[in-house]
């Protein structure tokens, strides 16, 4: 696993520049403001000012005091999740709000739940709301204006339609030659497919962050060569004192600093999601329950729809175009999750329909096959009971044995005790690299050397991990992550085993059926090799193709702005929930992501639950399919808020102030 997690070290916010020559956006950041700054009438270089906080936010101070000193400071979040753009910023929408929605200026005021358009930061991939003479391309699906990036057209090089994650027509005559380049199933060629994979219309680097070029916006250099009629008219050749990013240092109090990142548009980001637009007991939809799953962004839902619309076929038979189109979709998709997951081959990518189906997989294949009498499984207090019960069931069936790693009093595991628990009748470490009911941080990588050392194979069950952090299993060099896709926006019933080459090859077949042979007859059969060995049966291949493009939709916001951003979020929800009177914090680990689970004194957590739901905010109350953790610490139930890149510090407030409601009834 490549670096920086989302933690809530406050450390991790800071980012070195990019490898490679790449622009990085925080550089993009203060040459688009210079440019817009130089524009005729050109507006106050922007500076995300601590005194004009989110509401209930004092920043630099209020949100600050009150912590206990054992929790992350809330100050360094300030500046990139609650600030919004001053008035006049080019950053700002036309209220000074930052909402990048034109001439919307939204109230301010903090009237919890109303927060439909919440104020926070517009980052720069978003300039091109404020620019006349770039006014974005088109309204979206929705109804609401704009996209989570804003492409100006003469900058736009592919179809609106791609952009907006709208399948593209066929228009033969419009269209660019497209290489005869052969299927690699049956007969059909490129121009043929009908949806046109947008991976490989982006430029996104392997190590995540987007270039400006992959969202059609201006590069380091035309930006650079925009503005420096501007520098040399400052007569500041070489400085950028004047302008965004320096400036914004030189005014931002000491404890603010190291925020100094790429603002990142979670107005932008929540257009996306129409079902953000619900209303729940009159109230909007608040959504802290992405442990459970996330929401779908149109760009998914669209391909969804053109899928059943136009591509519709059982796969890997049949020679029909029909059947061509699905298989190439399929494939499509299976080699985004690769490299998403930076896996060697596409062939290491076995598609099941979840977590839990994928962690039975490896139990009944190679755990059958490897685990005997006496022989040992590792797992962490941490674990999910679908990382508990078919190791359970397994060391049942084979007379071996369960082992558990224990956590300290903050959710951490125990390294040291995970050392004495190694030996050489340890065949299996299987962990979570982020717990669902308490949020940890579990560091995997070390984690699955020490298991290697001892003989051991690894698994990392990546379901609470993949949409927060950026997963390179080579990095890693785990035997298996598992995650499922409707944990990171994709569809419910589509999940991924990622399997090394030769441990997949050794494996046998789970489950029988057609797909996965290559020959019957009623004395023996001949199976495929991996992947198709395990993908026995018609699988999930409509919502395979939808996890793809959530994939590609998380790539174009890029991982690790999505780490940083909800890493800033979840010490600033930390920050405000925990010093609320009654409310006990349930995983304190330093190194946390998304959630934020707690119990509050006098009150059951169903009854928190039914108080939240009420406006409009839904959380998951009870065990979270994690009794032996939450045992740990002597509970049953606790009340589980988690956290996406489209959550907000108002939505946070208007959690807290529904909790401070309950505490002061008693
Ligand atoms: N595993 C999911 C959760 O944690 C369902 O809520």
């Amino acid at each position: 696993m490549t670096t920086p997690t989302p933690t809530v070290n406050p450390a991790a916010i800071a980012h070195p520049p990019l490898p490679g020559g790449l622009p990085d956006p925080a550089t993009l950041a203060r040459l688009a403001n210079e440019f817009f700054s130089s524009l005729p009438g050109g507006a106050t270089p922007g500076v995300a000012t601590p005194g004009v906080a989110t509401p209930g936010v004092s920043a630099g101070s209020g949100a600050v005091g009150g912590v206990p000193s054992a929790l992350p400071a809330a100050a360094p979040i300030l500046a990139s999740v609650c600030n919004p753009a001053p008035a006049g910023s080019p950053l700002a929408g036309p209220g000074g709000t930052g909402t990048g929605v034109p001439g919307f200026a939204p109230p301010q005021g903090k009237v919890a739940g109303l927060n439909l358009a919440p104020s926070a930061p517009t980052h720069v991939l978003s300039l091109g709301n404020r620019a006349p003479a770039l006014a974005p391309h088109a309204a979206a699906a929705n109804g609401l204006p704009d996209q989570a990036v804003s492409i100006a057209p003469a900058l736009e090089p592919r179809a609106g339609g791609a952009l907006l994650g709208v399948p593209q027509a066929h228009d033969a005559a419009s269209a660019a030659p497209v290489p005869a380049s052969p299927s690699p199933f049956y007969f059909l060629h490129g121009a043929q497919n009908g949806w046109q994979g947008q991976a490989q219309d982006i430029g996104v680097p392997a190590h995540g962050l987007a270039s400006p070029q992959a969202f059609g916006l201006p590069g380091d250099d035309t930006l650079r060569d925009l503005v420096s009629f501007e520098q040399r008219d400052a007569g500041v050749p070489g400085t950028n004192a004047r302008y965004f990013i320096d400036d914004r240092e030189a005014a931002v109090p000491h404890g603010l600093k190291s925020s100094a990142h790429p603002l990142f548009d979670v107005n932008a980001v929540r257009r996306d999601f129409p079902i953000l637009q619900e209303r729940v007991n009159g109230k909007p939809l608040i959504w802290f329950d992405n442990a459970a799953t996330t929401h779908k962004p149109q760009a998914v839902i669209d391909r969804l729809a053109y899928f059943y619309a136009h591509e519709n076929s059982n796969i890997h038979r049949a020679a029909h175009a029909l059947a061509a189109r699905a298989t190439d979709a399929y494939e499509h998709a299976r080699k985004t999750v690769q490299r998403f997951i930076n896996a060697s081959s596409p062939d290491e990518i076995v598609f099941v329909r979840g977590t839990t189906e994928a962690i039975n997989l490896v139990a009944k294949s190679w755990g059958a096959q490897n685990v005997g009498e006496g022989d040992e499984i590792i797992v962490s207090h941490l674990e999910h009971h679908a990382n508990i019960v078919p190791w359970q069931q397994l060391a049942a069936q084979k007379g071996a044995r369960l082992r558990v790693i224990p956590v300290d009093d903050s959710g951490q595991v125990l390294l040291d005790e995970y050392r004495k628990l190694l030996n050489d009748r340890t065949k299996i470490v299987s962990v979570t690299q982020v717990s669902n009911a308490l949020g940890t941080v579990v560091p995997v990588r070390e984690i699955v050397e020490l298991a290697h050392r001892a003989g051991a194979k690894a698994l990392v069950d990546g379901a609470q991990s993949i949409s927060h952090m950026r997963v390179d299993v080579q990095a890693l060099d785990a035997d298996f992550f598992v995650f499922s896709g409707h944990k990171i926006y994709g569809p419910t019933g589509i999940g991924v085993v990622y399997g090394k080459r030769e441990v997949l090859d050794d494996m046998p077949p789970w489950q029988g059926g057609g797909n996965m042979i290559e020959d019957v007859t009623f004395e023996r059969t001949v199976f495929h090799g991996p992947p198709a060995r395990f993908e026995a049966g018609t699988g999930n291949i409509a919502d395979a193709v939808g996890l793809g493009a959530a994939l590609d939709y998380v790539n174009r916001i890029g991982i690790e702005n999505i780490a940083r951003y909800e890493h800033d979020l979840l010490a600033y929800a930390t920050s405000v929930l925990a010093p609320v009177p009654g409310v006990r914090l349930v995983g304190t680990a330093r190194d946390k992501a998304s959630v934020l689970s707690f119990v509050l004194k006098g009150y059951t957590t169903a009854e928190v639950g039914q108080a939240l739901s009420e406006e409009g905010i839904a959380v998951r109350a009870g065990h979270h399919c994690a009794q032996p953790i939450l045992r740990r610490f002597g509970l049953e139930a606790s009340v589980r808020p988690s956290l996406a890149f489209y959550n907000t510090c108002d939505e946070v407030d208007a959690l807290v102030a529904v909790v401070r409601r309950l505490v002061s009834r008693r």
